[in-house]
């Protein structure tokens, strides 16, 4: 019922009120285009779309202008033709090898890497017979020589997790190109400012935007980066299988990207100041960081990476107990999983993400009992390193 007469009713003018044309927006900011689906004024307009005569949206699983925007500012900063957005870092991950492995193909991964992916390899691409070889990190003669007839895929993170080797993707790409092997980089650490993996001859640049790229610890979302037939492949993928990416999330990221390199400027400042000074500490066993002459991968590092992030992983010299207790007395970072957020986050890999492993699977892993992953945010470096030395000293 209207109370205007000759008017639609109030629930109609409710629903339809103010939104039927499609006008030209000045903002400065891309909207949240919060919206499942894309209406067509006609059917002649459909019929011009269905046969590619008119680009647009059509339904919220196979596109959002907020999400292109995202896309377009990502593909632009890994100098990428295309890029796609996923749900999570893991969705981007599990869509890329569903979308890229044939069945009864093999992958080839790596040791050092998030568990999560490791995960889907033994417990899901088995199911489609695909094998996965494990390689240590960071070296091109093991993967050289896990190559096989029938190897369709290399994937790697780099810089890795937690312990931060750095893959010579230039020597990765030229070992696996002459076998067809594609190359797939979570470039997730590293981000764009601090290293291209494009450019370095990967096929496909994969990354958790939960992370730096948000940077705010506020949203969770995937990318991948690359040539626009392979993008096109994952696009399709997402589709099918669903993992896309809500609108608020995209707007979020997008957001957050407008400061990626003022951040990784920070993010890498501190990481290095905070690891130079935890090498010189009496109470710390070895730090792991690519800028450090010390890391196993420094001169790769070097020469690829253009900073070396906010991560950084050490262990002290002391037990389980004593390094909760350290863990525990830190005042800035939060005791919380993830990275690369404007909050420093600190955590015990053991506790956090393999608590529920047999004591020689983590040690094997190289997960020790008194490993520490402190991802530095933009806090005051002078703030933060005095803090974790208060807490070394209290512990
Ligand atoms: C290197 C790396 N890749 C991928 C992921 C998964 O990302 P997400 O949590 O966004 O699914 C993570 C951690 O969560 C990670 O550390």
């Amino acid at each position: 019922m209207s109370h205007d007469p000759g008017k639609p009713g109030d629930s109609t003018r409710a629903v339809h009120g103010g939104e039927r044309d499609r006008p030209a927006s000045d903002a400065v900011t891309t909207p949240v285009f919060q919206t499942s689906t894309y209406w067509f004024k006609d059917s002649a307009e459909l019929r011009a779309y269905q046969e590619g005569r008119l680009v647009r949206d059509e339904y919220g699983r196979y596109g959002n202008p907020t999400w292109r925007a995202v896309e377009r500012k990502l593909a632009d900063l890994e100098g990428a033709d295309d890029a796609v957005l996923f749900a999570s870092g893991m969705c981007a991950a599990t869509t890329t090898f569903l979308a890229l492995l044939p069945r009864g193909g093999h992958l080839i991964v790596t040791s050092d890497c998030y568990r999560r992916t490791r995960q889907f390899c033994n417990e899901y691409l088995t199911k489609l017979d695909v094998e996965t070889t494990v390689i240590e990190p960071a070296n091109v003669d093991k993967l050289a020589s896990a190559i096989r007839p029938g190897s369709n895929l290399f994937f790697t993170e780099s810089p890795t997790n937690p312990y931060l080797r750095v893959i010579d993707v230039r020597e990765a790409a030229r070992v696996c190109r002459a076998h067809g092997i594609r190359v797939v980089i979570d470039s997730t650490f590293a981000t764009p400012v601090n290293h291209r993996a494009l450019a370095d001859g990967a096929d496909l640049v994969l990354h958790s935007a939960t992370k730096y790229l948000g940077g705010h610890n506020d949203l969770l979302a995937g990318a991948a980066a690359g040539s626009r037939e392979l993008v096109g492949e994952l696009r399709k993928a997402v589709g099918i299988l669903g993992g896309c990416t809500d609108a608020h999330s995209a707007y979020l990221l997008l957001r957050g990207m407008k400061t990626l390199a003022l951040r990784m400027q920070r993010h890498n400042e501190t990481g290095l100041h905070v690891a130079r000074t935890l090498e010189a500490h009496p109470r710390v066993r070895r730090v792991w960081y690519p800028g450090l002459a010390s890391h196993p991968d420094h001169a790769t590092a070097t020469r690829i990476m253009h900073g070396f992030g906010g991560v950084v992983s050490f262990e002290l010299d002391a037990d389980l107990e004593t390094t909760m207790r350290f863990i525990d007395r830190c005042r800035i970072p939060y005791i919380a999983p993830s990275l690369g957020g404007v909050e420093s986050l600190i955590e015990m890999p053991v506790v956090m993400s393999y608590w529920d492993r047999p004591r020689e699977e983590r040690l094997r892993l190289g997960i020790t009992d008194s490993l520490v992953r402190l991802s530095c945010g933009i806090e005051d470096a002078d703030d933060l390193m005095a803090d974790l030395e208060q807490a070394l000293a209290g512990c």
